[in-house]
């Protein structure tokens, strides 16, 4: 590896080591192992604090800053892991040995190309108009046509329509990336890595080694995050045993908003309205007083630093030296970590999320901004799937209940009478 690739290895590290230290005293909530029944049921909106299901795919540790796919620490997994191995451990729940790693990127490999209907379909919508999640989620439906195997939901079908999709998920996104930017989509190279062939399809450049490893960290951390809206989404629709892709397709519709996966597209706005570092404090004035959420910051199960933006804060300031064009935004980022923190940190618990600094990291790469919250897709693919076959395994439909506040009994009256 190389002295670049090193810096970032020990980026990682060194963040890995001061979330251990600062959260050394937190008391751990009890979310783990077997839960006390029945648990208090509170009516909260947002389904705060409501328990879904029982799994062992991932964990966030909202006090102590924790975030543990199948058992690893996240840490160790974007220090040693690639996307690939993330996840098969995710989808399978073990490490792989060499030989089953092998296989499964094998399998990832073969199925990168997508149908020339994908392709097709998207040259003929008005792509530059159209925000980059919607036509993700256009050209992963178009997937699913012809495929007969929807019609029967097994464990193992779906698990078929899982690979595939971790691995054209990447295709569609850098297709939408060439066309949005006039170009044509390039075909996958079977000699890349999936977070290289990524960037390649993306750009239509090959990556050099040090984005390639950025591009792998990126799509690790975002591969798992407990039940969050878009996991939650895809849950629910494949409990009803509708198919694989259609689930996918609403876990997209869901990552697409602001509140979700969408606010890394919306901080890099948001920094480039302030400009510069002089010009936070107005700015954060003007937004605490119009009560506007900061985007990329708060979260509803952290309430420490999230392990995440430990690792990518440090990873922009590593990039700076050979991107000096996005030290301003890098500064006026700082700033804005910095203030938000400590007006909002220690009353609200609202720190910095993923999507804070991992606009600023694509941003460096080069990536056009719309197309941040596809790349958070082309990684929670994983995520979504694991959590899904998982649930599908034990399947019960989700079918939650609510408090109906409204009247009983109201008199139906003839539209001349009202
Ligand atoms: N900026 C300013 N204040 C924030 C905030 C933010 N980004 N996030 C939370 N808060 C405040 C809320 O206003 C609320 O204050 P109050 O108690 O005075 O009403 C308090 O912190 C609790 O937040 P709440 O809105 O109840 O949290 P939530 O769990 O419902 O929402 C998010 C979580 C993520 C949707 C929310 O923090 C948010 O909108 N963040 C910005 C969008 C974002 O970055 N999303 C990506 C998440 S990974």
């Amino acid at each position: 590896m190389g002295k670049e690739t090193d810096a970032i290895i020990k980026v990682i590290h060194d963040a890995g080591v001061k979330a251990a230290q600062e959260t050394a005293g937190e008391a751990e909530p009890k979310l783990t192992g077997s839960l006390e029944w029945p648990v208090k049921a509170e009516i909260k909106p947002g389904l705060d604090g409501a328990i879904s299901n029982e799994t062992k795919i991932g964990y966030v540790n909202g006090t102590k800053g924790w975030l543990i796919y199948q058992g690893y620490n996240i840490f160790d997994l974007a220090e040693y892991s690639t996307f690939e191995e993330t996840s098969y451990i995710l989808l399978y729940g073990k490490m792989p040995n060499k030989k089953e790693l092998e296989t499964f990127n094998k399998k990832l490999i073969a199925n990168r190309k997508v149908p020339k209907a994908v392709i097709d379909v998207l040259k003929t919508i008005p792509i530059k108009d159209t925000h980059p999640m919607i036509s993700l989620y256009i050209g992963v439906a178009v997937l699913a046509t012809g495929d007969k195997t929807t019609e029967t939901t097994t464990v193992e079908n779906e698990t078929e329509i899982s690979i595939k999709l971790i691995a054209q998920m990447a295709t569609i996104a850098g297709a939408i990336g060439m066309l949005r930017a006039g170009k044509e989509p390039v075909e996958p190279d079977p000699s890349l890595n999936h977070a290289a062939n990524f960037l390649y399809m993306l750009t239509g450049a090959k990556p050099d080694e040090i984005n390639e490893k950025i591009m792998d960290l990126a799509l690790i951390l975002h591969a798992d995050h407990g039940m969050n809206a878009s996991t939650f989404t895809t849950m629910v629709t494949n409990s009803s045993l509708s198919d694989m892709y259609s689930s996918v397709v609403a876990g997209i519709c869901s990552l697409k908003g602001p509140l979700h996966g969408g606010a890394n597209e919306k901080v890099l706005y948001d920094l480039e309205e302030i400009k510069t570092a002089d010009n936070v404090e107005p700015w954060f004035k003007k937004v605490r007083e119009t009560k506007r959420k900061v985007m990329g910051f708060g979260h509803r199960v952290y309430k420490a630093y999230d392990p995440r933006a430990r690792i990518l804060g440090p990873l922009v300031n590593n990039m700076l030296e050979k991107h000096p064009e996005i030290k301003p935004l890098y500064e006026t980022a700082k700033k804005l970590d910095a203030m938000v923190c400590s007006e909002l940190g220690k009353e609200k618990k609202v720190f910095p999320n993923v999507d804070f600094y991992s606009g600023l990291v694509y941003k460096a790469m080069g990536i056009e901004t719309a197309m941040f919250t596809p790349i958070f897709a082309v990684s929670r693919i994983s995520g979504w799937a694991a959590r899904a076959l998982e649930y599908l395994a034990t399947n019960r439909i989700f079918r939650p209940r609510a408090v109906y506040t409204g009247e009983i009994g109201t008199e139906y009256k003839p539209i001349d009478k009202r």
